[in-house]
């Protein structure tokens, strides 16, 4: 495994973080209530960042009020306005996608209740709307795809004028999409003879992942020569559209993906996967320790960027059995 070294970095906002948590600080010793939207379960990755949230909490001894939102920002923005009705303590979200957030974050604050984002990150003019956003650096991911691609197709005497790639993307506007891409496409830049010949979003399922590579193969057949899937679950699609196309994975096309999950794992010791970058799910106890934090009236950091690696199918053997998602 190829490791990345912690940035925890705390900046800007802290007046407003630390107003806001002492206002909220629940009296009388009672438990805190701790209001979570998750996207939903579209991902063997998101099935593990529930489980991780809902340990999480009861480890902390925090009361969870959990609400799924089936990949629709207005569930969840019905949920945060029942959390702020509740009068819950902390709110946190992940959000399907990164714009419309304005108002109901200005509610939260109105309540004077702090909102804690885990995983994506929002587009709010605002920025004292939340107080602090745990999770990947969804950029950075897209530039590891990127790279681990360039230095494979290098090594392996891969030289054609044209290198023909075809992207799954994730949710249509949700972070990890939008900067998955863009670190993608930064490192093609640089490298002109990779060209993206097909994109699409294939909505982070498997299901969706093996429809729109289903219709690749349609149009671009023996073209292609590269997928890169904005995460594993789409990739784990994908290789099924391929097989049922005649073809192999991992062999006549070249696949990585995001996330690192186990099933990618798996798809990588049967060979049917090149490489995948980690994407890690386990937010569940740095949350709860700053929804502790934030009670007691200190101050958390801006922005908490998970340490993460990449892992080639070289290693997926010997790695697999430390796997915890
Ligand atoms: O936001 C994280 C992304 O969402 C994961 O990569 C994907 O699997 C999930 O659905």
């Amino acid at each position: 495994m190829i490791k990345f070294s912690k940035i925890l970095s705390v900046c800007g906002l802290s007046l407003s973080v630390l107003a806001l948590s002492v206002m909220a600080a629940p009296k009388g010793g009672k438990p805190i209530v701790l209001g979570f939207s998750q996207v939903g379960a579209e991902s063997e990755w998101r099935t593990a960042n529930t489980e991780s949230i809902k340990s999480a909490a009861k480890e902390a001894g925090i009361t969870l009020k959990f609400s799924d939102a089936m990949n629709k920002q207005e569930n969840q923005i019905k949920a945060i306005r029942s959390f702020i009705a509740q009068k819950v303590d902390v709110i946190a979200f992940s959000p399907t996608t990164t714009t419309g957030w304005e108002p109901v974050l200005q509610e939260a604050k109105k309540a004077k209740i702090p909102v804690i984002l885990t995983d994506r990150g929002v587009d709010v003019k605002d920025e004292s709307l939340y107080v602090s956003l745990m999770g990947s650096d969804f950029k950075i991911e897209g530039v590891r795809a990127g790279e681990w691609l360039v230095d494979y197709m290098n090594k392996k005497g891969i030289t054609k004028p044209t290198i023909n790639i075809v992207e799954l993307q994730g949710t249509t506007g949700s972070d990890p999409a939008i900067q998955r891409k863009a670190g993608f496409e930064e490192v093609l830049a640089k490298n002109p003879n990779f060209k993206i010949i097909r994109s699409q979003t294939g909505d982070f399922t498997r299901a969706k992942g093996k429809e729109v590579m289903e219709a690749f193969l349609k149009t671009e057949g023996k073209n292609i020569d590269v997928l890169f899937a904005h995460n594993d679950d789409m990739a784990i699609g994908a290789i099924q559209a391929i097989e049922e196309a005649g073809m192999k994975p991992a062999t006549d096309i070249v696949i990585v993906s995001i996330d690192a999950v186990k099933g990618a794992f798996e798809a990588m010791m049967s060979g049917k996967l090149n490489c995948t970058v980690e994407c890690s799910p386990l937010l569940g106890p740095q949350l709860m320790q700053a929804a502790k934090d934030l009670m007691a009236g200190k101050e958390i950091p801006r922005r908490v960027i998970t340490d993460e690696g990449v892992f080639p199918a070289e290693v997926a053997a010997k790695e697999f059995p430390n796997r915890k998602y």
